[in-house]
């Protein structure tokens, strides 16, 4: 069953714990005038999400309907939203927009490029795109200027669902995650790429005071420090495979 808590003011995160991966998967909403939902979730868990965001607002009047990446856990319920909330809109990076939702979407998505804002009464919701961070061209990460809080996507995965970790230690575990993935047929999951070092300095340089992943408890603090060390974890296994 999903979990829901508020990890900022009218921002609530929508939690499944999903036993065959091992961690979790959450979508954000930002409840304001124009309601948006960061992250879908699979087809297979949108009843389940859908069930959890009515107890918070009535799922038609949803707006916005965003992701990172197109891949099933960000976005594999997107036509599920939209046939739901009439006046919802897709949004994403222009890349995911134009590659991949001119097809598969329902209904025009919104396409946006770095530093484009959403706001959405109470809240403005900067995007940037970030491509290959955490993986897939079509990556962007958003930012709510409101709350100081950077919705991560897939950055600072880990395995379970610990929310008493402090930050250092979901850092630590994410870190641990990264190495890991650099075995198996799963593998490389996360690449490094010479726009890697760029698109953490700028992510660091938006100050998250919060930092709200998909697969990782949200990190309270220095966001900036904790996107730095990650990246620094990621550039050395990197190196030690160049
Ligand atoms: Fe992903
Ligand atoms: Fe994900």
């Amino acid at each position: 069953m999903a979990t829901i808590r508020e990890v900022a003011p009218d921002i609530f995160r929508i939690s499944c714990l999903i036993p065959a991966f091992g961690m979790q998967f959450n979508e954000y909403l930002i409840r304001d005038e124009e309601p948006a939902l960061f992250h879908t979730g699979f087809r297979s868990t949108f009843s389940e999400v859908r069930d959890a965001l009515a107890t918070l607002i009535e799922p038609a009047r949803l707006r916005w309907v965003g992701f990172s990446h197109f891949e099933s856990d960000e976005c594999g319920a997107l036509n599920e939203w939209l046939a739901l909330a009439p006046n919802a809109q897709a949004f994403c990076s222009v890349v995911a927009a134009r590659v991949n939702l001119g097809d598969f979407a329902i209904r025009e998505a919104r396409g946006m490029t770095t530093g484009e804002t959403l706001v959405t009464g109470r809240h403005r919701l900067r995007f940037e795109q970030t491509p290959h961070v955490p993986h897939s061209w079509d990556a962007g990460l958003l930012f709510d200027e409101t709350t100081r809080t950077l919705f991560s996507s897939d950055l600072f995965t880990m395995r379970g669902g610990d929310e008493t970790l402090p930050p250092a230690e979901i850092v630590e575990r994410a870190s641990g995650h990264l190495a890991h993935g650099m075995e198996g047929p799963m593998a490389y999951s996360t690449p490094y790429t010479a726009l890697t070092e760029a698109t953490f300095k700028r992510l660091g340089e938006l100050q998250p005071q919060r930092i709200a992943p998909m697969h990782a408890p949200v990190l309270e603090g220095d966001g900036s420090r904790a996107l730095g060390q990650l990246w620094e974890c990621l550039k050395k296994l990197w190196a030690a495979r160049l």
